[in-house]
């Protein structure tokens, strides 16, 4: 996630919030700011790219302002670039804010401010919020904490902003909804970040805000009020924590902390977009391809990896809910193959790094035989979101574990959305399903979190097999991709060879392989093929295979199959990859971590893989 730091006290602040931004980079972002009150004005340096890039442009110059703030910033609305580059300043040059998160109704007040005579020169929320506050202040003659206060009121999103202002030149305000925020207490001096670790090497004396929660911090002295204006009896909790442990949340390795980041990834992916109380579903990214793509003749989903199994749960999506024919192909395949492609065909290219060099590749390929490309991709700005006609952010915030986790569940999420608004746009679905698909969406988040607490029991299964030699995982339907996802994740982390396979498939071949000493990961959740993926079990039950079963909670027949089951929440069998994959990603975490292989940067892998 990107990060914040700010800094009011008695000593130079730049270099202060320049080394906070290096202890943050680890967050993952893509463009970089400093704004100071020096020399009677807010001055601002800020510059897409690395903390170094910034270092590099400000290197010659002195500073000795003893207020200011900082971010690294990770695109959600504007691409990196210098410009929508934070802290934005407002029209006047008065106000200067950094901000995490995302504004959702940026758009109606963008539009209502410059009626009003503002002006943007960015494409950012963030630049919105920063002039909506000044609006608030100025009408209404207020101090610059209850302006936000005010302006607090009225957004909707997440955030967790820092503001300073020409007014008040000794006097830092923050505050934070959705998104963290961590105050440092000094000796006459306060420290902002978005976690703790820029603040741990000047003080251990720490305050978490709570959301909704704005400081003041002015003339060495603090105090915290809440939304309604109460002021809040800080909670003073002394660090004990080294380093390391900060930036990974107190996890142990950043896939672990992705993976239990989910409830909120997913939420994340749908915020602005599922409306469920008013039954709704707006998706902006692909306005003007809409019409094409529920007119599509067919869809070709293109892909690498973990991504390509995204993919897969999406070509049961679309041709179900959409009754569009979809085809799914490895990127690195089809670039080569010279595949048919129709002009008007709908290619939609799955990327959580934006950056895979096959599936660039690939794009290209297919426009230039006249497909229209829709990217669904974590990564705002990047190289495939730049080429593609159109398309939608996973909003996930970024992915540090090699493994792919949480981009994997926002990108079923985004496909999910996309298919079900098509499908309600072309009619092939009637509205009470489109409602009903629509709650259950909504209810994924608190699904996924009931699926995470499956996690000690899946500890003690992973230390029963974490010698193994080989997996075999088997699913039907929707399950199918998530049993290549699933053994995906073990083989790239624990290096033990897994094989993911259709469970109907067994007895054509893989059947020959099971014994006492093959572990079986069978997803066996309640759906249309239960009863067939039952019978699967007793096959390899028959041939001595261990069976480790993921079944929905209440199944009362499998539990006395199986050798192990792992429990999850029932769900609609199409949204059910979302839920049943994270078992299997609580299996292979645990399994490498007892192998002690380096789970989140694992032997010949990278991030991204961006040649061929
Ligand atoms: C998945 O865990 C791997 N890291 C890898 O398969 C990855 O999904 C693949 O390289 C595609 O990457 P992308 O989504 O960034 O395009
Ligand atoms: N939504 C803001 C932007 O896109 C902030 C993004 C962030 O959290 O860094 O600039």
């Amino acid at each position: 996630m990107c990060g914040i730091v700010g800094y009011l006290g008695n000593k130079n602040a730049f270099p202060i919030l320049l080394n906070g931004l290096k202890r943050l980079e680890y967050r993952g972002y893509d463009s970089t700011g400093i704004a100071l009150i020096e020399n009677g004005k807010i001055d601002v340096h800020k510059k897409e790219g690395k903390v170094r890039e910034l270092e590099q442009i400000t290197e010659n110059q002195s500073f000795k302002s003893t207020i200011g703030i900082g971010h690294t910033r990770w695109a959600t609305h504007g691409e990196p670039n210098d410009v929508n580059a934070h802290p934005h300043v407002s029209n006047s040059g008065n106000l200067a804010i950094i901000h995490n998160g995302i504004i959702e109704n940026y758009g109606s007040l963008k539009k209502d401010l410059i009626q009003r005579g503002y002006t943007f020169e960015s494409d950012t929320d963030t630049e919105v919020f920063v002039n909506f506050i000044e609006d608030i202040k100025k009408s209404e003659n207020l101090s610059l904490e209850d302006a936000l206060r005010i302006a607090l009121t009225k957004v909707i999103g997440a955030y967790a902003i820092a503001i300073i202002s020409m007014d008040t030149p000794n006097k830092l305000v923050a505050a934070r909804k959705g998104s963290p925020l961590v105050l440092g207490l000094g000796k006459d001096e306060f420290y902002l970040a978005s976690d703790a670790t820029p603040i741990i090497e000047h003080t251990n004396e720490v305050i978490y805000l709570k959301d909704e929660e704005i400081v003041v911090m002015e003339n060495g002295e603090y105090h915290i009020k809440d939304s309604r204006d109460i002021p809040q009896t800080p909670y003073i909790q002394t660090l004990e924590l080294e380093l390391e442990a900060i930036e990974k949340g107190g996890h142990d390795h950043f896939m672990h902390k992705e993976i239990f980041e989910q409830p909120i990834s997913i939420a994340d992916c749908m915020r602005g977009r599922l409306n469920a109380e008013k039954g709704e579903l707006t998706l902006g990214g692909i306005r003007n391809y809409a019409k094409a793509l529920q007119n599509a003749e067919r869809i070709v989903i293109i892909a690498c990896g973990t991504s390509w199994h995204a993919g897969l749960v999406a070509e049961y999506i679309f041709e179900d809910l959409c009754r569009i024919p979809v085809e799914v192909e490895y990127a690195s395949e089809f670039r080569y193959r010279n595949p048919v492609i129709n002009e008007g065909d709908i290619v939609i290219a799955i990327s959580q790094s934006g950056e895979t060099a096959d599936t660039l590749a690939a794009i290209e390929l297919a426009k230039s035989k006249g497909a229209i490309v829709l990217g669904v991709v974590n990564t705002v700005g990047s190289s495939i979101s730049r080429v593609s006609h159109e398309g939608a952010y996973l909003h996930a915030g970024p992915e540090i574990g090699v493994a792919s986790t949480k981009a994997f569940t926002a990108q079923l999420t985004v496909l999910f959305m996309i298919a079900l608004k098509a499908a309600k746009n072309k009619g092939t679905i009637a509205e009470n399903r489109f409602q009903q698909l629509l709650r259950e969406l909504s209810l994924i988040p608190s699904k996924v979190e009931k699926a995470l607490q499956s996690n000690d029991k899946i500890e003690e299964i992973s230390d029963m097999f974490k010698n193994a030699s080989n997996f075999l995982y088997l699913g039907r339907g929707y399950n199918f991709p998530v049993a290549l996802e699933g053994a995906l994740k073990l083989k790239e982390i624990s290096y033990i060879h897994a094989e993911g396979y259709p469970a109907a498939e067994m007895k054509h071949g893989p059947i020959a392989l099971i014994d006492e000493n093959m572990p079986v990961v069978v997803i066996a959740t309640r759906d249309s093929s239960y009863d067939k993926i039952v019978s699967n079990i007793q096959e390899v039950k028959a041939r001595k295979g261990v069976v480790i079963a993921v079944v929905t909670e209440g199944d009362s027949l499998i539990p006395g199959m199986a050798d192990f089951t792992i429990e999850v929440p029932s769900t609609h069998e199409s949204l059910m990859p979302l839920v049943s994959v994270i078992p299997l990603q609580l299996l292979s975490y645990h399994i490498a971590v007892m192998r002690g292989a380096n789970v989140d940067q694992p032997r010949n892998l990278a991030k991204s893989v961006t040649v061929e």
